[in-house]
């Protein structure tokens, strides 16, 4: 029944149809959100009178809307335009046509509208800490559901089968503990199954780490007040970079001023011109957007000890203590020590007698010294020293006392003589120093023999005696603020001195030792000397003769010379100080020996020295033969050499001599003779053997002196040279024949005595032109000392010793002036007895 109801409609419809039809186009459209469309209504087969517009919900479009516009175009159309879709804007749009007669018509058009996926909120990047449980967000939006997915690079993270990704209902990501290698790109995509469409986003993610710091050293030691400057440094990780700021002892420190630097990402700090203050506890805190974190630094400062504060103290003598203070700073705190001229001191410390107590408390020592004593007075070190170094300052402990007098009490002189009276003066502050004589000052016109002297340390009174008056007492009288002194002098009257004895006589022929006791009394004065006096017994007149006191006390004998053999002689001995000749001792009576004759050789034995190549010979004395020995005379060579080195002269009271620059490795002979009045022993002999040279010492085996061979034989030529011209000068003036005499024969026409030149061709002149005036000149030359070079290599020092240093014969400590004429036999020129000049005076005016 419905059915057929409908076709009568629908037949009924299509016959009215026929004459007027509505259509709009187009009549059915998909349109995306955000589009713009219009469509047209439009009339056939007859006029339209009005075209509405009805929106989906029924209601009547009004021309003239925001985003709706109805324009009708002529009698037969209308457009409706729609822009800029919304979803609301869907729906079925009805075209009503009213005619004239005909009724209203209509059509209607569906709008379909649909909507792309869109991403509401997702931005990117989109930032986590690392550790937290991330969400990465992605809303996307559609009409119908999308299903969303993740990926990361390419791959569904679902997929990865990492627990940690869970996408959750809201199809946001969540990452839990995320951490920085979960850093990247991560898509998120959706997807609408209905119509294939596909969107994406790729959403950054970055994983963002709290920093973390740490201090290159926790501790930093520096030293104050040098200009030191000390560093301090933090090393921090973190995402994004840190920012490091240190503050000290919790307060921020600026980065303006000159005391610190840092650099330019905060991680060093360096302090400038370190002092104390500056020690503390420094942070450095490393920051960014994923948090904070800090790290501290102990910096300690050391300070190197610095003495700040001694004084100086004066005390009296006897004064009971006095405390010398000293304050040290330094970091560690010092310790303090004292130090005084003859001792140091710790601190803490008592010394034995008690009378010196240091004591400590932190930085401040006292010394304190008990009843005080003069000799305390001086400086007084106060050192102070820790770890790192040590500072030192001098204190001045002043002690005033009374003066003190000394100086020998009793002084000898006698009428003429002038002696000082010394007292000796100790005081502080100093004194003034006066001396009086029976109760008046001196100087005084009662006294004009008196002289004072004075230096800071004694007053000397000088006193010039004339008479007994001025022998006695003198009072010399010291004063200073803290007090007087006085002490009194006794000028005493020298005597002269007692008699000595004598103790033993050692007759000899000719000479006679004298052994004896000094006096017991010396009459207040050095003795100065000794006489000795003699006679034949029995006859008159006594000999005498002085000996010096010094030389006599030295074995306290003399020796009494030039007496008779086998005669009696009385002898007597007396003393001689300044003020005169003392008593004689009594009478001793000797007899002299008879006479002997030549004194025996003496022994010898020998040491090498230390260089090897020098000898001591020691001389053991034998019996003098009946007259004391004079001297001794030696000789040497090397052994196997023709010639003896010249006799040199050793003195009685000698016990040996010395041989030196020898040759290495050679052997010598000695041979030493004694000799007293009476005549010459026979010869001692010894031999001996120098060392083999040492390696060190690179030079010939020939070269004694320790000269090259080369500069031997230079040396040696230039001595041979040196002769020559000598000789020839020589015999020019001499004798008129030489060299330079043929030069000047040649030159000047001068006539030469041909005849003498034959004596200078051999080297040798000696001979006198006239007996009694002429000098006898003994000339040796290089010629006639041949035989040497060719005895052998050993004999070099008694050639190149003499040669090269002819003032120095091998004897030294022995030697006295009257050895000279030994020493000086080297030379090769003899004048005998004239000297050269003489003889060119002689010569010159012949
Ligand atoms: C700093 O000084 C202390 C004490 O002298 C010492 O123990 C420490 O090793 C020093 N530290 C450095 C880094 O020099
Ligand atoms: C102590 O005395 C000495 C000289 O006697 C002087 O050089 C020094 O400056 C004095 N010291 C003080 C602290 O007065
Ligand atoms: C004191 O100590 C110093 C340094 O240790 C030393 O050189 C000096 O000889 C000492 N002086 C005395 C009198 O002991
Ligand atoms: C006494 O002492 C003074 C000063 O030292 C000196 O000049 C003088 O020569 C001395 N007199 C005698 C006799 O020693
Ligand atoms: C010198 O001595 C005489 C007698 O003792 C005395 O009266 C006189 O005052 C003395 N002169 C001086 C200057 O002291
Ligand atoms: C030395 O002379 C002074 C001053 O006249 C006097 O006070 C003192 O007692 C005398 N001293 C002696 C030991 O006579």
């Amino acid at each position: 029944m419905l059915q057929t109801q409908e076709l009568i409609w629908t037949w009924l419809l299509l016959g009215t149809a026929v004459c007027i039809q509505v259509t709009v186009v187009p009549s059915q459209v998909d349109v995306d959100v955000g589009e713009s469309k219009f469509f047209s209504c439009q009339v056939t087969g007859g006029e339209a009178k009005d075209i509405f517009w009805f929106s989906p919900s029924g209601e009547k479009i009004s021309a003239n809307q925001q985003e709706i516009s109805i324009v009708r175009n002529d009698e037969v159309s209308s457009t409706l335009s729609i822009y800029n879709v919304d979803i609301d804007d869907a729906g079925i749009y009805k075209c009503v046509v009213t005619t004239e007669g005909e009724g209203e018509m209509e059509a209607t058009v569906n709008v379909q509208i649909y909507q792309k996926m869109v991403f509401r909120n997702a931005p990117s990047p989109q930032e986590f800490t690392e550790g937290e449980d991330a969400v990465v967000v992605c809303d996307v939006v559609s009409v119908q559901t999308p299903s969303v997915m993740w990926k990361h690079k390419g791959r569904d993270v679902v997929l990865k089968k990492d627990v940690r990704f869970v996408v959750l209902a809201n199809n946001y990501l969540q990452i839990r503990g995320i951490k920085k290698t979960d850093e990247g790109m991560y898509r998120c995509e959706g997807r609408i199954q209905a119509r294939g469409e596909i969107a994406f986003k790729d959403i950054q993610v970055v994983v963002n780490v709290a920093p973390s710091v740490r201090a290159r050293q926790t501790t930093v030691n520096a030293t104050a007040n040098l200009g030191e400057a000390a560093v301090l440094a933090c090393d921090a990780d973190g995402f994004p970079d840190p920012e490091i700021s240190w503050t000290k002892d919790g307060e921020m420190i600026e980065d303006d001023s000159d005391k610190y630097k840092f650099t330019e990402d905060g991680s060093e700090m360096t302090i400038f011109n370190i002092d104390k203050s500056d020690e503390g506890d420094y942070t450095c805190i490393a920051e960014n957007k994923a948090g904070e974190q800090e790290a501290s630094i102990l910096l300690k400062v050391y300070a190197k000890p610095k003495i700040t504060y001694v004084e100086n103290k004066t005390a009296m003598e006897l004064e009971e203590q006095i405390t010398l203070t000293c304050e040290a700073s330094g970091d560690p705190t010092p310790s303090i020590t004292w130090r005084m001229a003859t001792r140091n001191i710790s601190s803490d410390e008592k010394t034995l007698d008690g009378r010196i107590v240091v004591s400590s408390h932190a930085r401040v020592s006292s010394l304190t010294l008990n009843d005080i004593q003069y000799t305390d007075a001086g400086e007084y070190l106060c050192i102070g020293s820790n770890t790192i170094g040590q500072d030192s300052q001098a204190m001045y402990l002043e002690v005033q006392y009374a003066p003190k007098l000394q100086g020998p009490v009793a002084v000898y002189t006698w009428e003429g003589n002038a002696v000082n009276i010394t007292c000796e003066v100790f005081a502080y502050p100093s004194a003034v120093v006066s001396w009086f004589r029976d109760g008046q000052a001196l100087p005084s016109s009662n006294y004009s023999n008196i002289k004072i002297y004075s230096t800071p340390s004694a007053s000397f009174l000088e006193v010039v005696p004339d008479s007994e008056n001025d022998f006695g007492n003198y009072n010399c009288t010291a004063v200073n603020r803290i007090g007087q002194e006085s002490s009194e002098f006794i000028l005493v009257p020298a005597d002269t001195p007692s008699s000595p004895s004598i103790l033993k006589l050692e007759p000899y022929s000719s000479s006679a030792k004298m052994e004896f006791d000094e006096p017991d009394a010396t009459g207040g004065v050095p003795i100065l000397k000794y006489r000795a006096e003699w006679k034949v017994l029995g006859e008159g007149e006594w000999s005498s003769r002085m000996y010096d006191a010094k030389e006599a006390s030295i074995e306290n004998a003399i020796t009494i010379v030039g007496l008779k053999p086998e005669t009696v002689y009385a002898v007597r001995l007396s003393a001689i100080n300044g003020k005169g000749l003392g008593e004689y001792s009594p009478v001793s009576e000797f007899k002299t020996e008879p006479v002997q004759g030549e004194p025996s050789a003496p022994k010898l034995d020998g040491q090498i020295g230390e260089d090897g190549k020098s000898i001591r010979i020691n001389l053991i004395k034998q019996d003098d033969g009946g007259s004391p020995i004079r001297h001794y005379l030696y000789t040497y060579r090397a052994k196997n050499a023709l010639e003896w080195s010249p006799e040199t002269r050793v003195p009685s009271v000698s016990n040996h001599f010395t041989l030196k620059s020898l040759a290495w490795n050679a052997e010598y002979e000695v041979s030493v003779i004694a000799e007293n009045l009476q005549g010459k022993s026979k010869p001692a002999r010894f031999t001996f053997k120098t060392l083999f040279e040492p390696t060190a010492i690179p030079a010939g085996p020939s070269s004694g002196s320790g000269l090259g061979t080369g500069a031997i034989v230079g040396i040696l030529i230039i001595v041979f040279v040196i002769l020559l011209v000598v000789v020839d000068v020589t015999c020019y003036f001499l004798n008129k024949c030489g060299l330079l005499m043929c030069i000047a024969v040649n030159l000047c026409g001068k006539s030469g005595p041909g005849a003498k030149g034959k004596d200078i061709e051999e080297g040798k002149a000696a001979f006198s032109k006239d007996e009694s005036k002429e000098p006898i000149v003994e000339v040796r030359t290089e010629e006639e000392r041949t035989p040497n070079h060719d005895g052998g290599n050993q004999t070099e020092p008694n050639e190149t010793t003499p040669l090269t240093e002819p003032e120095k014969a091998p004897v030294e400590e022995n030697s006295k002036p009257e050895d000279t004429e030994a020493k000086t036999t080297a030379p090769e020129v003899k004048t005998i007895p004239n000297n050269a000049t003489q003889t060119n005076e002689n010569e010159s005016k012949a």
